[in-house]
């Protein structure tokens, strides 16, 4: 009768891991992944973004149903919607493990009424299907995007010997020496931090052409490289205040815009990409 040791084992396991579950439920957030296959449709794997223009067609192909439905013009309708079809039925082929996703009964039902001419149907059919895509989106789109198209920093570097991490803690430690300095009325130290700050915020500026086009993202740009000269002068001769706001406004354009979308998008990204860490997930905090 070993067997019954091994089920009571299992279900002791069981009873732990759904236990650890439901004491962490409100510190823990739930999300469904897309599955592997899924990053085939994407950069690198793939040049193009082909998962992503597919679902801009199947937008503009319910339109064009829609438009034509609407307006009973059966032979573009039955052109557009072979065309819906076809490429709802691809995503079960780009994605094998999301064919039960699909709802094939209505795609057919909407071609089938589109042949025959059935217009009020086919806007019934049309209903529907939204529904089924947006029962998917709302798993799962918000995601995909996050883990797939969010510029990726992780391998960037200002040069072989600096992560371009290290070079954002440097850059910030630049600015709070400024700042630190100006405050205590340390004048000489506040202005050689900001002449390392305005060297490092050129370095940065040389690696946004690895990813934009020569000249389409000028870093530092022309309000930029303004205000820095107006906080030199200020950290010169002007007041605290002065040199407050002139700091601020730098730290708000050097820093925080990008940080507006590249940050935000990249720490994103890491959150939903990297390995789950259970040792943190089991510990009370
Ligand atoms: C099985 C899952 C699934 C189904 C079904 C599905 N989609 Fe999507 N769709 C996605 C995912 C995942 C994304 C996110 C892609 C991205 O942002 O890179 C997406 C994104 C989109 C986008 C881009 C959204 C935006 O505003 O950027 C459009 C448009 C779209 N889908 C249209 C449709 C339409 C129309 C249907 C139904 C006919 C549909 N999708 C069915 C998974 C699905
Ligand atoms: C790893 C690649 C990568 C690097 C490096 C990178 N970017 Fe970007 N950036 C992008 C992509 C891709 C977009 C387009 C946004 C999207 O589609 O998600 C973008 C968009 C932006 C935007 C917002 C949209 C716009 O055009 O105004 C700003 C601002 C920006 N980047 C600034 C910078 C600056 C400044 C640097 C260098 C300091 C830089 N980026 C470096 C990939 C990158
Ligand atoms: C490309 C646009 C961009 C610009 C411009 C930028 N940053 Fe960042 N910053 C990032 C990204 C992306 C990360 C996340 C890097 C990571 O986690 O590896 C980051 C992370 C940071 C961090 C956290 C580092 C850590 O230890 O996790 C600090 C601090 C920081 N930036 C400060 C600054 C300061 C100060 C400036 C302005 C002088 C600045 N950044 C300008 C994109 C930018």
């Amino acid at each position: 009768m070993r067997w019954i040791y091994f089920i009571l084992l299992q279900c002791l396991l069981i009873v732990i891991v759904a236990g650890t579950v439901c004491i962490h439920k409100d510190s823990v957030i739930l999300v469904k992944k897309p599955p592997e296959s899924l990053s085939q449709w994407y950069k690198p794997e793939n040049k193009r973004q082909v998962w992503l223009h597919n679902m801009f067609k199947l937008r503009r192909e319910m339109q064009a149903v829609r438009f034509y439905s609407d307006s009973k013009d059966a032979k573009h309708l039955g052109k557009w919607a072979g065309s819906l079809s076809d490429h709802y039925l691809k995503i079960a082929e780009m994605v094998p493990e999301w064919k039960e996703l699909l709802d094939m009964e209505v795609i057919s039902r909407l071609e089938k009424n589109a042949k025959a001419g059935r217009y009020q149907d086919v806007s019934h059919a049309l209903d529907d299907l939204r529904e089924s895509c947006e029962s998917c989106h709302s798993d799962y789109r918000a995601i995909t995007a996050a883990m797939y198209r969010a510029p990726d920093f992780t391998s960037l570097k200002i040069n072989p010997s600096t992560s371009f991490k290290a070079h954002m803690k440097k850059l910030t430690q630049e600015v709070n020496q400024i700042k630190i300095a100006s405050e205590d009325g340390m004048k000489d130290i506040a202005l050689s931090s900001l002449s390392d700050l305005k060297k490092d915020i050129n370095l940065l500026g040389e690696t946004c052409v690895n990813c934009h086009k020569k000249g389409a993202k000028v870093y530092p740009s022309d309000t930029i490289s303004k205000t820095i000269s107006s906080l030199e002068q200020s950290l010169k001769t002007g007041t605290a205040k002065e040199q407050g706001r002139d700091l601020g406004t730098l730290a708000v354009l050097a820093c925080a815009r990008c940080h507006g979308t590249h940050r935000l998008a990249y720490d994103a990204r890491k959150i939903f990409s990297d390995k789950p860490r259970w040792l943190e997930l089991i510990k009370h905090q």
